[in-house]
């Protein structure tokens, strides 16, 4: 696959700058995700954006784990995954299907020519208040997104702990023919 392809393009990144988003291009993030697949197609996401010019912004950000305040309050808009109102029991391919939506989210943003970083160090109670989320739904993972901005701006140590992480295991270690410890 060529290196201009979203999926490569795409990565966990802390470097925003805290421009807005357009309308535009939160609901073309927005559209991406709800046009996931999920199971029986039941779409069982809700998905709340947060924006920077938002007064519920900044508290958003003190929901989050300190370590993800720092880059991600430089960002333009948070987004909530949580899912619809669970009446029966939780179904764990509801956080699937949420999963397939978020991906969604960050392929076109990426598009877009916007950066990504998804979370999932968060403080629920917190999280949930701010956002008005009942006690009938959980969240399934948060995403920040923003314009990107420059590398000059941000710390080394912040830039050198997170390029660490842009690593992939060799095929042969997750993918078999056949049967499960088969070569590749
Ligand atoms: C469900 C989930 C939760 C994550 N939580 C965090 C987080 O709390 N803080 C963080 O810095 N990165 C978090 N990440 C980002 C991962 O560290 C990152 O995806 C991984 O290191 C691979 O790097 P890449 O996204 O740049 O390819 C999370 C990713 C996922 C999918």
């Amino acid at each position: 696959m060529s290196r201009d392809n979203p999926i490569f393009l795409r990565k966990s990144s802390v470097n925003f700058n805290s421009d807005s988003l357009s309308k535009a291009e939160i609901e073309s993030i927005v559209k991406a995700s709800m046009w996931a697949p999920s199971s029986r197609n039941g779409q069982p996401w809700r998905i709340i954006g947060i924006t920077k010019d938002s007064d519920k912004f900044t508290k958003i950000i003190s929901c989050l784990s300190s370590g993800n305040q720092i880059w991600a309050k430089n960002s333009g808009l948070v987004l909530i995954f949580s899912t619809k109102k669970i009446e029966d029991e939780f179904n764990p391919k509801t956080f699937l299907d949420i999963g397939f939506s978020g991906q969604n989210a960050m392929i076109e943003a990426t598009k877009l020519g916007l950066e990504t970083h998804p979370i999932g160090g968060w403080d629920e109670e917190s999280v949930r208040s701010v956002a008005k989320i009942p006690q009938e739904s959980k969240v399934a993972f948060i995403l920040i997104v923003g314009k990107p901005g420059k590398e000059s701006e941000i710390s080394e140590e912040l830039i050198n702990s997170h390029e660490k992480t842009r690593e992939r295991n060799a095929v042969s270690e997750h993918f078999n023919y056949d049967q499960w410890g088969e070569k590749f």
